[in-house]
């Protein structure tokens, strides 16, 4: 029998041990090494745990990686040009600009001028597209790890009808555009904040993607009985017993649907864990050339 819980932190690890071990293959049999450049600009501190995270996460992969941190007022050339000494640098694979950017620099104009064949987030706008009309590309991590896990857990998505809350080009849209690939076969309805009657759409899903934003929004009146829930949601909500004073939750009251769901993710350790998971991923493919030709 399936595990109800769909425990996303042990299919990281059994992912990252594989990247790792590919990585060993690769540089015995090809002498070359995954190589992933972070830029971070500014000092947000969310955005220097994630870069530190996924900095540690490739020395354990065997990756080699650099981390270039510029100041918040940092010039859109100087950006560029380190961006474009990064595209020149063979030993470079996949470049990551942590979002969000300074208000004053041109998020658009800075992705775009990422090589998209090091676009190992898969932002560019060459690999939204090449994602939409079903080519190959580097499709987003958090999109990436949500099916992984339904690969994985052996979820059949054929027919299915899967809804997505929420319509970000980091996460929604990916998502649903990968669910109705040939590869998935899903019936997708994307709903956003404009949705009238949210409930109804969303109690006819099999497989419900939440990535709204907003804690515990998803109460058990809103999901089908037995259906698979991916919650994508990092919200903090405070909590006097924390240590902290907050904990993280996600869009989904776990605790109210998770009777009545047949498979979900918790958060923390479901969906999060993946995203890192496949930036690994994403940086080997490119490494191996298996995504575009280098
Ligand atoms: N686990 C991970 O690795 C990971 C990765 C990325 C993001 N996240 C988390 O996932 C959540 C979503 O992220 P995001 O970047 O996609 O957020 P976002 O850009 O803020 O998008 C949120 C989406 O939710 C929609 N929405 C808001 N309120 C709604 C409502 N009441 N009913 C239906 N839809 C509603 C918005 O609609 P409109 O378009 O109409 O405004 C928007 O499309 C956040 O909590 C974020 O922290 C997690």
């Amino acid at each position: 029998m399936q595990n109800k819980i769909i425990d996303g932190k042990s299919i990281s690890v059994e992912i990252r041990n594989e990247v790792k071990a590919q990585t060993e293959i690769l540089k015995r049999e090809k002498g070359i090494t995954p190589g992933l450049a972070f830029i971070i600009a500014g000092d947000n501190p969310a955005s220097k745990v994630y870069v530190r995270n996924k900095g540690k996460a490739c020395e354990e992969a065997g990756f080699y990686s650099v981390t270039e941190h510029l100041s918040e007022n940092v010039a859109e050339k100087e950006l560029l040009s380190l961006i474009e000494k990064f595209n020149k640098d063979d030993k470079i694979h996949g470049i990551l600009m942590q979002l969000p950017l300074p208000v004053h620099l041109d998020t658009r104009k800075i992705i775009e001028s990422i090589n998209f064949k090091k676009d190992v987030d898969g932002f560019h706008p060459v690999n939204a597209g090449n994602l939409s009309i079903g080519e190959k590309c580097f499709v987003p991590c958090t999109p990436l790890g949500i099916v992984e896990m339904l690969k994985r857990e052996k979820i059949e998505t054929s027919g299915k009808h899967s809804v997505v809350i929420g319509r970000s080009n980091i996460v929604g849209k990916p998502v649903a555009a990968l669910l109705l690939r040939k590869d998935y076969n899903c019936t997708v309805t994307v709903s956003h904040s404009k949705t009238p009657d949210m409930k109804l759409i969303s109690s006819q899903a099999d497989i419900l993607i939440a990535a709204i934003g907003k804690a515990n929004y998803i109460k058990k009146d809103y999901i089908k009985e037995g259906c698979v829930i991916f919650d994508v949601g990092i919200n903090r909500v405070e909590d006097s017993s924390a240590k902290s004073g907050y904990r993280i939750t996600g869009d989904v009251d776990y605790e109210d649907c998770f009777e009545k769901c047949g498979m979900i993710t918790p958060v923390p350790g479901g969906v999060g864990p993946m995203t890192i998971a496949m930036l690994l991923r994403n940086t080997l493919d490119s490494a191996k050339g298996v995504v575009y030709e280098r």
